[in-house]
């Protein structure tokens, strides 16, 4: 199974970034995981299950001036992979829902939407958008492969076999939704007409094909409230299936990149179970080894006693999703038994290790973290999958894992010049201090690896602890971007009143506490420090003669509010550089990224165009910065200010949201 991304991911990718209503945080609930190259899973191969999976910010379809229902555009991208070739499951849904996530939803027919009870209900008010693959009888299906639109209850208003209307003959292709092929949904609704279509295609067609499947003319609005919750949903029955949800955007009017797919990914088939025979055949054997083991197990005690043992649980998804998994032999004998010597550092997660692969010379970084919970790690190791698909040449890269008893290993590649805080926070007099290039450069390493993360993934991954400590240093002095999704680890069934915030102390950012939420804002808060700590070449908060200097922000904040030279807070062998407009570029946006509001931090697609002189910084950021106001006004942002194209920040839309 190829590991590369292949071109319909990366346009996919890029797609959703433009398009992308950006939330991107889930809701997830029952059976979904995370599947195939990081793509979601609705269901898992378990029987009578269903899964949803909700945005977590509500979508209002009214026009706040006007107070009417407005028009919208939705489309989603999903792939079925049934158990079996020609018989479907249940299959999945498209709702909107006025309550993030639908308790009490059954599984089977009721395709995790509603339940015996609630089914029909007028007071519901959910739409649906079923991609039916059971015919059942009860609800009137018209057959097992079809789309139906459904309100309120799981009889469709209205229902077409699935397929699509070719733009060029005009003629009807069928489609089968459990194909395992990619396809995108496009559900345009128009208030003024009251008309709803709904058109299904293969997704490596770029535009919907004008004629849709499905046309309902009725009036939504009854039934659009004020705050409404999209969301996703599936169901398996007797039979199993897994249902992908790859990717779904939110846009006003109903004009679409022509972008062109290409070929689509291959997705693994359904899962294997071991059949009725193969089980009875592997019952007799257990029995035999098991007795053959019974004996051996005396001779096998002395040798554990020995050895130490090496238990491994392999579950069926890791086999499936798993980036590579070392074994703890491999790693014990790469550490030379993760001896003291071998240590490199030590953090709040664990110890990191040095080590070298035998049988080839390649030097590893072997974390060692500890862990409790089953459940938090399976849900960790599922991320730690998406991680390990992650490749940018700013991210220290995640070459495997190994589980072990209570411990956790994460494999990285070795860096040899060791993290940033070393080069900042100079212990000698003597360590040489970093040029002003270098130093630029780092601080463009770090954000186009976040830009990545944020903005340029198929999903948006916060890194959530981000601090000179987790910044590597490669051996040609670009800095990597490490541990990212550790602080999750720790983040698990977080609880505002009793719960700890993941991350590190003083670079979390204020509404991080208040919320215990992590967002894109908050990496880019403690970005914003960090790009502070590089030019100063100091800590956050440090002991000094003048008091006015001990918190840094707030002493450069200081210098360029009193009009004094913002450099005077720089390192010594920066204050006299050549390239001062750069290092105030630097010193300021600092600033601004690590603003208490979180509206007037810019995207790190905005920091980007500062640090590469694409976009000038506005003159009047500082009256900006200061005005109070404007803090409660999720509209005003950076972007904004610059009169950039909102399209191509998901920062700003999320505010936005229609
Ligand atoms: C599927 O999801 C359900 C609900 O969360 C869970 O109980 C079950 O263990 C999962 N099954 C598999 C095979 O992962
Ligand atoms: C809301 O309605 C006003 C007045 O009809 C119109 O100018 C505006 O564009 C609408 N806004 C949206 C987001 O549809
Ligand atoms: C819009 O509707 C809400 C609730 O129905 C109502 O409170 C508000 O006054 C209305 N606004 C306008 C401008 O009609
Ligand atoms: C159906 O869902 C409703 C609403 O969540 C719940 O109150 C009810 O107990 C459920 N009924 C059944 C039969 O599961
Ligand atoms: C398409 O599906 C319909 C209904 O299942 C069937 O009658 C028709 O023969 C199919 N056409 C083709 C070209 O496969
Ligand atoms: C629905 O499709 C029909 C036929 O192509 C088209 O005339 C109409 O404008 C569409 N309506 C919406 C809301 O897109």
């Amino acid at each position: 199974m190829s590991r590369e991304l292949t071109l319909f991911e990366a346009v996919l990718a890029l797609f959703l970034t433009l398009f992308y209503n950006s939330h991107g945080y889930f809701l997830p609930t029952g059976s979904v995981g995370i599947g195939f190259n990081g793509y979601f899973t609705l269901t898992n191969t378990t029987q009578h299950t269903h899964g949803q999976a909700f945005d977590n910010e509500p979508v209002s379809f009214t026009n706040s001036s006007t107070n009417l229902t407005t028009s919208f555009s939705i489309n989603f991208i999903f792939a079925i992979v049934p158990e079996h070739n020609h018989q479907g499951s249940h299959g999945m849904a498209f709702v909107i829902s006025p309550t993030r996530g639908l308790p009490g939803a059954s599984s089977d027919q009721y395709l995790g939407i509603f339940n015996e009870t609630t089914n029909g209900k007028s007071s519901n008010n959910v739409i649906a958008i079923e991609l039916d693959i059971h015919k059942d009888q009860e609800f009137g299906d018209i057959d097992d492969n079809h789309v139906g639109i459904n309100i309120n209850g799981m009889s469709s208003v209205i229902s077409a076999s699935a397929g699509y209307y070719d733009d060029e003959d005009g003629r009807f292709k069928n489609l089968s939704l459990i194909s395992r092929n990619v396809m995108r949904l496009s559900i345009v609704y128009s208030q003024p007409d009251k008309q709803l279509n709904v058109t299904l295609f293969p997704a490596e067609i770029s535009v919907p094909p004008r004629k849709p499947l499905l046309s309902l003319n009725q009036d939504l609005s009854p039934y659009l409230l004020e705050e409404m919750y999209l969301g996703f949903t599936a169901s398996t029955g007797s039979v199993g299936a897994i249902h992908y949800m790859m990717g779904w955007f939110i846009d006003g009017e109903s004009s679409y990149p022509r972008l062109e797919f290409g070929k689509q990914p291959n997705l693994p088939p359904y899962p294997k179970k071991a059949s009725h025979k193969t089980r009875t055949i592997l019952a007799i054997c257990l029995t035999v080894s098991m007795l053959a083991a019974f004996v051996a197990s005396w001779f096998g005690f002395v040798f554990y006693l020995r050895h130490k043992k090496v238990k491994e649980v392999l579950e069926e998804w890791e086999i499936q999703y798993g980036p590579h998994r070392f074994s703890y032999k491999e790693l014990y004998n790469a550490t030379k038994g993760f001896k003291e010597k071998q240590l490199l550092g030590k953090g709040g997660f664990g110890q990191v290790y040095k080590g070298n692969l035998p049988g080839s010379d390649a030097e590893i970084a072997v974390k060692r973290t500890s862990h409790d919970s089953r459940q938090g790690m399976r849900e960790f190791l599922a991320e730690i999958s998406t991680i390990g698909r992650l490749r940018h040449p700013n991210l220290v890269r995640l070459l495997g894992y190994c589980r072990h008893k209570e411990h956790l290993y994460l494999v990285y590649d070795y860096m040899p010049n060791g993290s940033l805080d070393k080069y900042l926070y100079r212990n000698s007099e003597n360590q040489e201090r970093l040029a002003w290039e270098t130093r630029f450069n780092i601080i463009k390493n770090i954000a186009s690896a976040l830009l990545y993360l944020h903005q340029e993934w198929v999903q948006v991954i916060i890194h959530r602890d981000i601090k000179p400590a987790n910044v590597l240093i490669d051996h040609e002095m670009n800095a990597r971007l490490g541990d990212f999704g550790l602080a999750k680890m720790y983040d698990q069934g977080f609880d505002p009143q009793t719960s700890k915030v993941a991350g590190t102390f003083g670079y979390i950012a204020p509404e991080l506490l208040r919320t215990g939420r992590a967002t894109t804002s908050t990496d880019v808060y403690a970005f914003g420090l960090v790009m502070l700590e590089v030019v100063c070449g100091r800590r956050l908060i440090e002991r000094r003669a003048v008091e006015k200097e001990e918190v840094l922000v707030d002493w450069i904040l200081e210098l360029w509010e009193k009009g004094e030279d913002i450099l005077d807070a720089a390192e010594d062998n920066i204050r006299e550089e050549q390239n001062r407009g750069q290092v105030e570029l630097v010193l300021k946006l600092g600033v601004l990224c690590s603003h208490q509001g979180v509206s007037i931090r810019p995207a790190m697609s905005t920091v980007m165009q500062f640090l590469n002189g694409v976009s000038e910084l506005p003159d009047n950021l500082l009256d900006v910065m200061r005005d109070e106001k404007l803090r409660g006004l999720p509209e005003t942002s950076v972007e904004m200010l610059l009169g950039l194209n909102s399209s191509t920040i998901t920062h700003s839309l999320v505010s936005n949201g229609r």
